[in-house]
C-alpha cells in the first residue's frame, strides 16, 4: 500500500475491528458488510484475473491502469504482470492487504498501489488509459453502483478504455431471501449507469456465459455482462 494510503488504511483497520463486531447489526455499512465477509477466511476469491478482463486487454498497449473495487487484487496483480502500472480501490483494508501481499509474492509491488477508499466519494486528477471494474456489485449491502460507473467514466484518459464487468445472474443459487428482489445488471442498465456522451465509442455490450466452480468445485454457467467502451476525445 502507498504511504500516502497509510492514515487512510490505518482508520479503516479500525473501522474494521469495529465492523467484525457489528456485521451482524440489520444495516452495516457496505465497508462493514465486506470487511466482515474478507473477514470470514483469507482468500474468498481465486486470485487468478477474471476472464473478461483477460481477453479485452490482450493486445491493449500497456499504460495505466485503475481497477475499481479490485478486492483481493487478482486483476491488479495480472495486469501488472502484463506491465500495467495499477492502481486498486476497495472499501476492505483485509482484502488490501491481501492484494499487496501477492503483488509482493509476484514482483510486482513496484507497479501496483492499493488504496482504501470508498468509491462513492474518491477521486483523482490522475487520468488512466484502462479502468476496470469486475463485478463491482454489492447486493448485501447497496452501494451507489450507478453513480460510482459514471464518476469512474470520468477517470478514463483520451484514448483509453472503460470495462464494467457484472454478473447479469445470480451467480449461484444459495442467495439468501432477501436478496431475491436484487435486480442483476445487463449491458443495458450498465450503459445507462454510465451516461456515455459522443466522446465514446462503445466497442462491446454483451451477456457472455462463462463455466465457473462453484465452491464445492462443481462447474456450472454463469452470465458475465459485458460493457467495453473507449473514449476518443
Ligand atoms: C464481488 S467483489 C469483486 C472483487 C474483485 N473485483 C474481483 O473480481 O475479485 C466486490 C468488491 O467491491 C468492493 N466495493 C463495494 N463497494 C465499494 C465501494 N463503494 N468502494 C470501494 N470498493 C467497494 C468490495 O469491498 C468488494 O471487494
Amino acid at each position: 500500500m502507498h504511504t500516502h494510503d497509510r492514515t487512510a488504511a490505518a482508520a479503516a483497520a479500525a473501522a474494521a475491528a469495529t465492523a467484525t463486531a457489528t456485521a451482524t447489526d440489520a444495516t452495516p455499512s457496505a465497508r462493514e458488510w465486506w470487511e466482515a465477509r474478507y473477514a470470514e477466511r483469507d482468500g474468498i476469491w481465486s486470485g487468478r484475473v477474471n476472464a473478461v478482463l483477460a481477453s479485452v486487454t490482450w493486445g491493449l498497449p500497456v499504460g495505466r491502469a485503475l481497477d475499481l473495487g479490485c478486492g483481493e487484487g487478482g486483476d491488479v496483480v495480472w495486469l501488472a504482470g502484463q506491465g500495467w502500472d495499477v492502481t486498486g480501490i476497495d472499501l476492505s483494508v483485509t482484502a488490501l492487504q491481501r492484494g499487496s501481499r501477492a503483488a509482493v509474492a509476484t514482483g510486482v509491488e513496484d507497479r501496483t498501489a492499493f488504496v482504501a477508499a470508498d468509491l462513492a466519494r474518491w477521486d483523482t486528477a490522475e487520468r488512466f488509459d484502462l479502468v476496470t471494474a469486475s463485478f463491482l456489485q454489492s447486493w448485501p449491502v447497496e452501494i451507489p453502483r450507478a453513480e460510482i460507473l459514471r464518476r469512474a467514466a470520468g477517470f478514463v484518459a483520451s484514448g483509453g478504455h472503460l470495462l464494467v464487468t457484472a454478473h447479469a445472474a445470480p451467480p449461484h443459487d444459495d442467495l439468501p431471501p432477501e436478496l431475491h428482489g436484487y435486480r442483476f445488471p445487463s449491458p443495458d442498465d450498465d450503459l445507462a449507469a454510465l451516461q456515455l456522451d459522443d466522446r465514446w465509442d462503445v466497442l462491446v455490450a454483451e451477456v457472455r456465459p462463462r463455466t465457473a466452480a462453484t465452491p464445492e468445485g462443481d462447474a456450472h454457467e454463469v452470465l458475465d455482462s459485458v460493457v467495453l467502451a473507449r473514449r476518443t476525445r
